[in-house]
């Protein structure tokens, strides 16, 4: 039986990811279900049978398997026929074990791809397992790209992820590393092949690394499409993965708030750009223009944006720039709770929003873009 979480949830419809879920015990496999539900859409089994042939139809991304499994074995056992299955030998798993269940525990530790939890394990222990697995299935998928392809995501993922921890641990960040690490980036927008980057970040579970990414492609495209060239380019790209990044002082039940924000907490979003600023003003060496990107993208020409409230020529062409971008991205971004919408649905919100929001005419130019990038085949 799937019991599949979302009502009338085709496999691989949503926005979500897919997630198997395998257990002999029918609390835990309600309990887990329910609790992942507003995260993944979750297909849960209780036969060895039955998801077996569900696998046959549809690889998911992941695939929780519990130890206690009265078909076929148990869940290490299964989790070896897996195994021996070529293409579902590379699906990660995350394996949930009672405290008593020492051998399996042991066994699935040496494992490749499978990520133990003994029982009893907190719920976010096992969203971080799941999160963690997921990227995993997603960055494995960049082997096979250009070797500079899979070096702008590798070397901007670990530059993310190393910024993260730096902050947390109260570290200034060391910009000009982090400067080199999107030169690939830079390289493969500058060579046209830049819609294999943003395919390559569909389904990664850590938003914030993709919206950056996705910022900085943008940014660096439309930078290439405007002529900028050298050093200019390096800003763009490290602007646009530095942006947001005191996003990371942002509690995460406003960060990721599926509805409408309300006073207070817009208040508390609106500060990551503060948050951005004070990190970016500790940072040695950090160019101008980095730090306008990151503490500008929220300003609009009219003056009402924040957290300047600048106007006019207060704003000056990189502030324009990364506003049209960061507003491109957020709308077209893919986020559990939301479809991504077309670059062409975008483009109506942004050309509609009120006169004076956005720099009219770099957003004919980026509509220009988007209009060669479509001739050439989806952008998404
Ligand atoms: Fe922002
Ligand atoms: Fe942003």
């Amino acid at each position: 039986m799937d019991m599949s979480t979302q009502e009338g949830a085709g496999i691989a419809k949503s926005n979500k990811t897919d997630i198997f879920l395998i257990s002999g015990n029918t609390k835990h496999l309600r309990d887990v279900s329910e609790a992942l539900k507003s995260f993944y859409i979750v297909h849960a089994f209780q036969d060895v049978n039955e998801i077996s042939e569900a696998l046959h139809a549809f690889h998911p991304t992941a695939i929780i398997v519990d130890e206690e499994l009265a078909s076929g074995g148990g869940g290490l056992r299964f989790i070896q026929s897996l195994r021996t299955v070529k293409v579902l030998s590379l699906i990660p798993v995350v394996f949930t074990a009672r405290k008593g269940a020492l051998e399996q525990i042991k066994a699935s530790k040496t494992m490749p791809l499978v990520r133990t939890l003994v029982k009893p394990y907190l719920f976010s222990a096992l969203l971080k397992a799941i999160s963690d697995q997921v990227n995993a299935h997603v960055e494995s998928q960049w082997e096979t790209l250009q070797p500079v392809q899979k070096a702008a995501l590798e070397n901007t993922l670990s530059s993310f992820n190393s910024v993260a921890d730096l902050i947390a641990e109260g570290k200034p960040l060391p910009y000009n590393d982090i400067q080199d690490s999107c030169t690939p980036l830079v390289t493969a927008i500058q060579s046209g092949s830049y819609k294999e980057l943003l395919a390559g970040v569909k389904g990664h579970d850590n938003y914030s690394y993709v919206h950056s990414l996705r910022v900085a492609t943008f940014l660096t495209l439309f930078g290439d499409f405007l002529g900028i060239k050298g050093d200019d380019m390096k800003i763009l790209a490290t602007g646009g993965v530095l942006h947001d990044v005191g996003k990371m002082m942002i509690p995460h039940q406003v960060l990721n708030k599926p509805g409408k924000l309300n006073d207070d907490e817009l208040v508390v979003m609106r500060s990551h750009v503060t948050e951005t600023i004070s990190f970016l003003e500790n940072t040695h060496g950090i160019p101008r223009g980095v730090a306008i990107i990151a503490g500008q993208h929220h300003e609009k020409i009219d003056g009402t944006g924040y957290p300047y409230g600048l106007k006019g020529k207060e704003l000056n062409e990189l502030a324009r720039m990364a506003c049209i971008i960061d507003i491109f991205s957020a709308l077209t971004d893919r986020r559990c709770y939301k479809d991504p919408m077309t670059p062409v649905e975008a483009m109506k919100i942004m050309e509609g929003m009120g006169d004076g929001h956005l720099d009219r005419h770099f957003l004919t130019s980026f509509k220009e873009l988007l209009l060669d990038a479509a001739s050439e085949g989806d952008l998404h």
